[in-house]
């Protein structure tokens, strides 16, 4: 027998037991002529005590950092307490020890601080995982797995897996690829999810599905993206977007309480993703705060409906007057920002990655006065007006930003969001869940002057749209102007769920109509041949009694690392790949035999 107890385990009832713990050795410390260790296992930290009995043999078999090493011993009450771990009350008086294996030293400590960088931690991940605070990230994941199966399974949901080696059709990421050796020239592409086998199931008649599943996006890489990530993948027949919104409001907060024991009691909040467009420039906003942003200037086209109010900005100043848009943002409590603290928020908008030519700020002094640097070409009345329409208190520094429409309200986004990390506005403590509903059906993709599914090419459009796309040709006559084409204004029946300012699921109501199917490729620039090619299954099985369904995936990546108070799914994922898509533990990817290249009937000839 190894052990038999855990090194978690044992509490001060457990004194004068006689023991066996293995675990590896996290730390040792010699007294004089007694030796403390400490014993790490996956449930935590015992002190053991060996005494001057045992020094012939440690000095015949000396022990070393990360041994693995077991021990036979009796409980005892420790003299020094240490409150700050759970078996703090009690060390082993050691008996006999046996070395089960030795260790090099580790490249790095194998400690909550640890003194290791990101790529080495990462070359010896299987080390990293030893230290508790990536030890608590995977336990937090597999906290997360079961509540969503738990919560799923209770649901009448059914765990199907679907294949991995499937047919390549790019659309939004790229593909990655696998050679068939038993088809030479062939390949396969791995899945950048389930999505057309989740909506044959449902034509099986497998009307609740689930799968917590990888997917494969060969994409630019971010802090929340991996080129494989985790899905909470889940389709529904016979199922109307709201009936989608409930369920799966259900499983996030079922999480929140399993995994946070936090009553998410609230009403999950809802916004069109116009709204959210208009009010926080973001289609993912983060919702835990306020700063909205204020429209004082936009193009027609962007938002018909709405109020312009450019008249306040009417004047001399020739920044405004040329913008195609200009937005302001009221920062709370910061109107006594110095001018060095002004500076420095305005070489931030003028970085490339966020590309404002300035920023002008107007002071809403506690004193009721006001001053701005644009003080020369607006009146104090003007400027008041400015800023009570930013919805600006006494105290408050306005910031405004002109320029091109989509470039300065993506601009205007990510300052609110740095003002607010800045104010310690987003808490990681605090969740703020958001559906964004009624995002537009198609995204023009200038490259090709043509329509590309702004969520995937199965998702519906509103039912009152369905005309609209119907009845209108896709071609586009006047790049310049696409969003004057009627298609530019149809909404499609999808829905994203966000957390904290994070795109944690998204999905939609599918068409199941082949007729309907078709035209939603013709839209996308597909003539029937190619349809056929690459969708003739989907097309097919939609003529064989396709009930009406819809559904959605959550990033189960995301989900953990917001749940875990972090924006980076690495710390998350047991065995990540860094930023270039490497896995430098494994050093992949890399070259293959030749053999295998001959196997595959495959001859490099890299460009
Ligand atoms: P979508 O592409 O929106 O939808 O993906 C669903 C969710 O997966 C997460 N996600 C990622 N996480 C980590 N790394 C990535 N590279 C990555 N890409 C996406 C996001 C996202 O919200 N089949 C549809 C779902 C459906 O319609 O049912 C789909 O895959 O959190």
């Amino acid at each position: 027998m190894y052990r038999s107890h855990t090194c978690g385990e044992l509490r001060l009832a457990d004194a004068n037991k006689e023991v066996t713990l293995s675990g590896w050795v996290q730390t040792m410390r010699k007294f004089g002529s007694i030796t403390f260790v400490d014993l790490r296992d996956r449930y935590g930290l015992t002190q053991l005590l060996f005494s001057e009995s045992l020094n012939t043999q440690l000095d015949a078999s000396p022990l070393g950092r990360e041994f693995v090493l077991q021990v036979k011993g009796k409980v005892n009450e420790r003299s020094s307490k240490n409150a700050n771990i759970p078996t703090g009350d009690i060390e082993i008086l050691v008996s006999e020890f046996a070395i089960l294996n030795k260790a090099v030293t580790p490249p790095f400590t194998i400690q909550d601080e640890t003194d290791g960088g990101d790529e080495l931690r990462m070359k010896y991940r299987f080390l990293d995982l030893r230290r508790n605070a990536v030890k608590k990230n995977i336990e937090l994941r597999y906290a997360v797995n079961r509540s969503a199966r738990n919560f799923l399974h209770e649901n009448n949901f059914m765990d199907i897996e679907t294949p991995f080696l499937i047919k390549s059709t790019p659309e939004g990421a790229r593909d990655f690829v696998v050679p068939s050796r038993m088809n030479p020239g062939q390949f396969y592409a791995l899945p950048q999810s389930p999505q057309t086998f989740k909506q044959l199931l449902m034509v099986s008649g497998y009307d609740r599905y689930y799968q917590i599943v990888k997917c494969f996006r060969d994409e630019d890489l971010r802090a929340d993206r991996q080129p494989e990530f985790t899905q909470i993948d889940c389709e529904m027949s016979f199922v109307e977007q709201e009936d989608i919104l409930s369920m799966f409001e259900g499983l996030v907060k079922r999480i929140f309480k399993d995994v946070k024991n936090i009553d998410y009691t609230e009403k999950v909040e809802r916004t069109t993703w116009e709204e959210a467009m208009w009010t926080y420039g973001n289609d993912k906003p983060d919702i835990r705060f306020e700063m909205k942003l204020c429209n004082l200037k936009f193009p027609a086209h962007t938002f018909p409906v709405k109020d312009n109010i450019s008249s306040l900005i009417a004047g001399e100043f020739a920044v405004f007057n040329d913008a195609e848009t200009v937005i302001a943002i009221a920062v709370p409590g910061c109107s006594d920002y110095s001018r060095k603290q002004t500076d420095e928020l305005t070489e931030w908008v003028k970085r490339p990655q966020i590309g404002m030519k300035g920023l002008v700020f107007i002071k809403y002094n506690a004193d009721g006065t006001y001053k701005s640097s644009v003080d020369k070409f607006y009146t104090e009345d003007k400027l008041k007006a400015i800023a009570d329409a930013a919805g600006a208190k006494a105290g408050d520094l306005v910031l405004i930003l002109a320029g091109a429409e989509e470039r300065t309200r993506k601009a205007a986004s990510d300052l609110r969001m740095y003002m607010a990390d800045k104010l310690g506005m987003r808490k990681a403590d605090e969740f703020k869940l958001l559906w964004v509903l009624d995002f537009p059906l198609f995204e023009y993709a200038e490259e090709d002057n043509r329509w590309v599914a702004r969520h995937h090419p199965f998702t519906s459009p509103k039912p009152d749209h369905i005309p609209v796309m119907i009845n209108n040709n896709p071609k586009i006559d006047n790049a310049a102007d696409y969003l004057k084409h009627p298609y530019a204004g149809i909404k499609a029946n999808a829905y994203d769920m966000v957390l904290n300012g994070n795109e944690i699921g998204g999905g939609s109501i599918r068409i199941f109509q082949r007729e309907l199917q078709e035209k939603m490729f013709e839209a996308l620039g597909m003539d029937t041949a190619e349809q056929l090619h690459k969708f003739g299954f989907l097309l097919g099985a939609f003529e064989y009694g396709a009930p009406p369904h819809g559904g959605l995936a959550f990033g189960f990546d995301r989900l953990c690392a917001i749940l875990g108070g972090s924006e980076s799914i690495r710390d998350f994922i047991a065995f990540p790949k860094n930023n270039s898509g490497r896995d430098v533990m494994l050093d992949a990817p890399s070259t293959i035999d030749a053999k295998q290249f001959d196997e595959l009937q495959i001859k490099l000839d890299l460009k």
